[in-house]
């Protein structure tokens, strides 16, 4: 029995005759065939959420269900693809019909054709467990992509084949206790359901981003989430861009859901030039974009999250570290609102729906630190953007965001302003994983490394106070300690948390060097405190020749760092010829 569309509206469609529809059912709607997927159910009338422009349809169109979730299918060829919010490969979808995207297109997600050589791991008659690793394929030069025995499987291997094969040749048969399984190079998932793990283990590893103020001061930990709060302009984009250049996790699929077309070009034209500081191969060689911008179908946006993080869930199964990130959840968001207002359903807060919290929920707990069904240690990491408006974070998609994630980068319209960038505030901002990184930390930067971050932090404290004095009474009144924190602070922001993504040089700075500048500072800090005490005024702490080479540090380059260590040499002797100067005198 096929459904009759009685109802349409935007992307919301209402057809009758819709007996034995499930929620989530997939449909196809109207003889273009659109993509929907039911969302709500009233006797035999189903609504449907249709991903495509719904303009032309009409009342008694017909509307087929599919019976099925709304899923994406995984496999080799998924790395350097472009995917829109349900999953369809824009590049087949351009390969087919040109720029003037028609809607009602089946596009696949993979190249169907295109011949993999897959190498066998394991043998015939050999015993596995779901989860496990059958044999692999050489997807790009950084990714080798795993085969895994699906989920609730467990047998004997009865055929392994060796060779090339396309996506939906059968490569492993294995018998099972009731039945046989055959194993081909992909497989569908449901995008709304996480995929399967053993367990999740306590975080313990950043994930290091190569931006000073988000490792050093609110570091990201492998398997964490986090967002990035900030007005318009402020530069959320931006930071997502340099996180996915620069972060070291193995696999980045990158959801730009609702942002402009333009964000998305940039992306488009500049990836592919981009080379993987870690591999030295091109970025798009373990990046997956999802693009469902502002110009596309509303409804395909609130897709799209969730088949970005299924995608990192299959890739975390290999045993990767993924990262995610989506620009912006408030525009998903809005595609949530949109839906549930067509669907007359009773506002929340702000015409939100009441569900909004545990939707963005739904996204946020598939990241995690795991332990694989294969038995692994992998991880997903989420970085969502969120653009409040007017920067205003009581409002309830940021609301909902602060109450899920652990780390919070707070961009300002003001440090944006003054285009101090990242302008990421560093009072406002916060990291929940500093502990559970602390035996990283001393592993493998100076023992010292957090004592200084936390010394450094207290200064600029103590600048925000310090500040409020001046501006009612004037820098004057100071003493020599406090004009010399003020001093500090503005080398801190200025020569440390202050980088340039756009410089060749300063746009990455390795854990190492992020080590070496900021044991610098300090340096510099405690040796003008020290020359302050023993009582010498600001004037000849700001004489001091080598506080220029401070602000030279971040345009040293990765193996040149111990032009540093020379700078810090020449700090300490400036302080020292300082005192004995005196001492002459
Ligand atoms: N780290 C940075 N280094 C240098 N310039 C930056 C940096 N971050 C942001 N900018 C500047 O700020 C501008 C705006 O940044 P961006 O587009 O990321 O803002 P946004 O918060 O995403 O804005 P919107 O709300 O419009 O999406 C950039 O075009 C760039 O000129
Ligand atoms: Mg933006």
């Amino acid at each position: 029995m096929q459904g009759k569309i009685i109802k349409v509206s935007g992307a919301l469609v209402v057809a009758d005759n819709m007996v034995g529809a499930k929620l989530f059912d997939v449909c196809l709607v109207s003889d273009k065939k659109l993509v929907g997927e039911i969302i709500e159910i009233h006797g035999s009338k189903a609504s449907i959420e249709v991903y495509e422009n719904t303009d032309g349809l009409k009342l008694g169109d017909v509307v087929e269900n599919t019976q099925k979730p709304l899923s994406i299918k995984l496999g080799p060829g998924l790395i350097g693809n472009v995917l829109d919010g349900i999953g369809r490969s824009l590049k087949n979808i351009y390969e087919s019909v040109g720029d003037r995207i028609k809607t009602g297109v089946d596009a696949q997600t993979l190249n169907e054709e295109k011949k993999w050589k897959f190498t066998p791991l394991k043998k015939l008659n050999d015993e596995v467990c779901e989860g496990q690793v059958l044999g692999s394929v050489l997807e790009s030069q950084i990714i080798t992509h795993k085969i895994l025995v699906p989920q609730g499987v467990f047998g004997k291997i009865t055929q392994i084949k060796r060779g090339e094969f396309n996506i939906n040749d059968v490569v492993v048969k294995i018998k099972t206790k009731n039945q046989f399984v055959n194993v081909c190079l992909s497989s569908f998932w449901p995008i709304r359901i996480k995929r399967p793990i053993k367990k999740k283990i306590e975080v313990s590893q950043p994930i290091t981003t190569g931006q000073r103020v988000i490792d050093t001061f609110f570091p990201l930990a492998r398997g964490g989430v986090a967002a990035i709060p900030g007005p318009f302009g402020s530069g959320k984009t931006v930071v997502q861009h340099q996180l996915a250049k620069w972060c070291d996790a193995d696999v980045v699929v990158y959801v730009g859901c609702g942002e402009r077309g333009n964000e998305m070009t940039d992306v488009l034209n500049e990836f592919p030039t981009l080379i993987d500081p870690k591999t030295n191969r091109p970025l798009m060689e373990k990046t997956i974009l999802v693009a469902n911008t502002s110009d596309m179908p509303v409804a395909a946006r609130e897709a799209s999250i969730y088949t970005g993080i299924t995608i990192a869930e299959y890739y975390r199964d290999m045993g990767y570290n993924v990262i995610v990130m989506a620009d912006s959840t408030s525009r998903w968001a809005e595609a949530l609102r949109e839906m549930s207002g067509r669907l007359e359903e009773i506002p929340g807060e702000e015409g939100y729906p009441a569900y909004l919290g545990s939707r963005l929920a739904s996204f946020y707990e598939r990241a995690g630190n795991v332990l694989t069904l294969g038995g692994e240690n992998a991880s997903v990491s989420c970085v969502g953007a969120v653009s409040p408006q007017g920067g205003d974070l009581s409002e309830p998609v940021s609301q909902a965001t602060l109450r899920i994630v652990k780390v919070f980068w707070g961009l300002s319209s003001s440090l944006a302003y003054k285009r101090h960038f990242p302008a990421i505030d560093w009072l406002i901002s916060y990291s929940s994983y500093v502990p559970n990184l602390k035996g990283f930390y001393q592993n493998n930067l100076s023992y010292d490394f957090l004592e200084r971050k936390n010394y450094v932090m207290k200064i600029l404290q103590e600048e925000k106070e310090l500040d409020d004095v001046v501006s009612l009474m004037g820098f004057d009144v100071l003493g020599d300690k406090d004009k010399t924190t003020l001093l500090i602070a503005q080398i801190i922001r200025e020569d440390y948390l202050h980088q340039n993504a756009f410089d060749e040089t300063d746009t990455f700075s390795s854990l190492k060097k992020q080590d070496k500048m900021l044991k610098c500072i300090c340096e510099f800090a405690k040796l003008a405190y020290m020359a302050v005490e023993s009582g010498k005024v600001y004037e000849q702490i700001l004489s001091i020749p080598s506080r220029s080479l401070i602000g030279k540090m971040k345009y040293i380059k990765e193996d040149e760092l111990e032009k540093i260590d020379t700078i810090i040499s020449q700090i300490s002797s400036d302080f020292l010829s300082l005192n004995s100067k005196e001492e002459e005198e």
